[in-house]
């Protein structure tokens, strides 16, 4: 049954040169809802850029420019990247625009008439570079725990959240709904978190020391704290409290993709936060992996950053994505180098999938002339295939509704791989020769093409382009009763007659 479904990407640091940390991220969200959208579902799907905080401050002002001028030329990065690895997003959101900005300030107000914000002296420890406040117990020593570095000791005024009063709640919400949070190992990471006393959270900046943010509407000698402002982003966009009848249907199946290192303000500062508001929390977090590069951290300091601008410019777009998704297990770290990316798209697309779709449809324009032949009862080894090919609908949905994507293409390599072996073992050159043989070449043929059917489709939110280019060659591109993922429910829907188009090199080889 179609439905809605909503999925996001952290809002990005504007600051930040886009690497294939954040691409990974996107992509996984892309493919995501493009699943969605082929199996019939009402899709919204949303990015975006966090453009306030000191850091955004600090680099507009050594440039001598206004912070707004400065996000306005960063944004363009994340937006031409996006466009160029071919992300379906249906909005993009700027914190800085006034449709979010009005939001965060309508919830401040809401949380602060409830009781549930308050303000109060505080004494601290402040890690600049990472905004955020630590306790003396909290400090390893005498740093910041979380980047090591120095921190400065403040005392001031501030707005709190009362988070604390909702710590039971979580970790019951967090028992009861298994799906939360996942891949479980993360779970239990917050559980874990959840058995010490959880602290009300500081959610104001005194302009005096940071003005870049979200004036607070009961004080405006204060700003908003950057995440409480970030995470709203995910009911702003969406048209909560300006739509609510469009919004409610997309929340309730809203899915969160995050990398690890962001869990915490995800699954307990922002369902205490939207419990606060009498919202429910998203139906899942999916925390990913980090992608190191040759075993080792990607970071500016080793120069080790990989840029998907380039990589895309060298082995095209396609390449990227699904190298992206294919390499790692969604959920755990994995690892960057350019000899696994040739081995993996050498071996995966040129040789697996390229070959496949290049020699039948070149068997098919010299064996039939271009056009799809008519099968003839099927044998064992023909129902074999039909089997897997359908076996292979079944795991890839369950894998999506999983959020795992490694298997998912696994099934499509299954296929792949079994209809590469179906092909040697029937052997259609040997029929072509052989006397009688026209009608058994027939059926191989039929079932050679209608499994590329079903790898087209099921390819397609991988990597859309690609699978667009097999969709037109096998003439199904606009045909949604054998393009879509419910065509998928039966073999056959291949119509003999009609023509096929030979288009060679689908992915080239990499040479090197
Ligand atoms: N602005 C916050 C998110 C606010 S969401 C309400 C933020 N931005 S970020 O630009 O620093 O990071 C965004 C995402 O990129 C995170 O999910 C993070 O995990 C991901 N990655 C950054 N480096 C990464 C790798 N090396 N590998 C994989 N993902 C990584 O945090």
């Amino acid at each position: 049954m179609a439905g809605t479904f909503f999925v996001t990407t952290p809002i990005y640091y504007v600051n930040d040169v886009p690497h294939i940390g954040h691409a990974y991220t996107t992509v996984a969200a892309d493919v995501l809802a493009r699943y969605h959208r082929l199996a019939g579902d009402t899709v919204l799907f949303i990015t975006g850029t966090d453009e306030h905080g000191q850091k955004v401050q600090d680099a507009a002002r050594r440039r001598g420019i206004s912070p707004q001028l400065h996000c306005d030329e960063m944004v363009l990065r994340y937006r031409e990247l996006w466009s160029a690895l071919n992300i379906s997003n249906d909005d993009f959101i700027r914190t800085t625009e006034d449709r979010h900005k009005k939001i965060v300030r309508e919830v401040l107000a809401a949380l602060h008439a409830k009781g549930d914000i308050y303000k109060t002296s505080y004494e601290g420890w402040y890690c600049v570079p990472d905004e955020r406040f630590w306790t003396e117990k909290d400090l390893a020593g005498g740093r910041c725990p979380e980047c090591g570095r120095e921190v400065q000791q403040i005392e001031e005024s501030n707005y709190f959240f009362r988070m604390s009063s909702y710590q039971q709640w979580l970790i019951s919400y967090i028992d009861e709904h298994r799906d939360f949070i996942l891949p479980r190992t993360r779970r239990n990471e917050i559980l874990g978190f959840l058995r010490q006393p959880l602290a009300d959270l500081c959610i104001s900046r005194p302009r005096q020391r940071l003005s870049w943010g979200i004036p607070i509407p009961f004080d405006e000698e204060y700003v908003t704290y950057v995440w409480f402002d970030a995470l709203i982003n995910y009911v702003s966009t969406a048209g909560y409290r300006t739509r609510d009848r469009e919004f409610f249907p997309f929340w309730e199946n809203a899915v969160h993709l995050i990398g690890k290192d962001i869990l915490t303000t995800h699954c307990v500062y922002w369902p205490t936060m939207l419990r606060a508001l009498g919202l429910n929390p998203p139906r899942t977090i999916f925390a990913h992996g980090w992608w190191t590069v040759e075993g080792q951290k990607m970071s500016k300091s080793l120069n080790n950053v990989v840029d998907p601008v380039s990589l895309i410019r060298d082995f095209g777009v396609d390449a990227v994505r699904f190298f992206l998704l294919r390499e790692g297990t969604f959920g755990l770290d994995a690892d960057f180098s350019r000899t696994a990316f040739i081995h993996r798209v050498n071996g995966d697309l040129a040789n697996d999938l390229g070959n496949l779709f290049n020699r039948t449809l070149a068997m098919t324009s010299k064996y039939f002339g271009g056009t799809i032949p008519a099968p003839s009862t099927p044998g064992d080894s023909d129902r074999r295939l039909q089997e897997t090919a359908v076996e292979a609908v079944k795991k890839v949905h369950a894998a999506m509704e999983e959020i795992a994507f490694h298997r998912a293409l696994d099934a499509v390599w299954e296929l792949v791989g079994m209809t590469n072996k179906y092909i040697d073992e029937s052997a259609p050159w040997s029929l072509a020769k052989r006397a009688g043989g026209e009608e058994q070449l027939a059926t191989v043929m039929y079932h050679v093409l209608e499994s590329l059917r079903f790898i087209a489709v099921l390819l397609f939110p991988f990597i859309p382009a690609s699978a667009e280019r097999m969709r037109e060659a096998l003439g199904i591109q606009e045909q949604p009763d054998s393009s879509s993922l419910d065509s998928l429910r039966q073999w056959g829907a291949m119509m003999p007659g009609n023509p096929v188009t030979h288009i060679p090199q689908l992915f080239p080889r990499i040479e090197t």
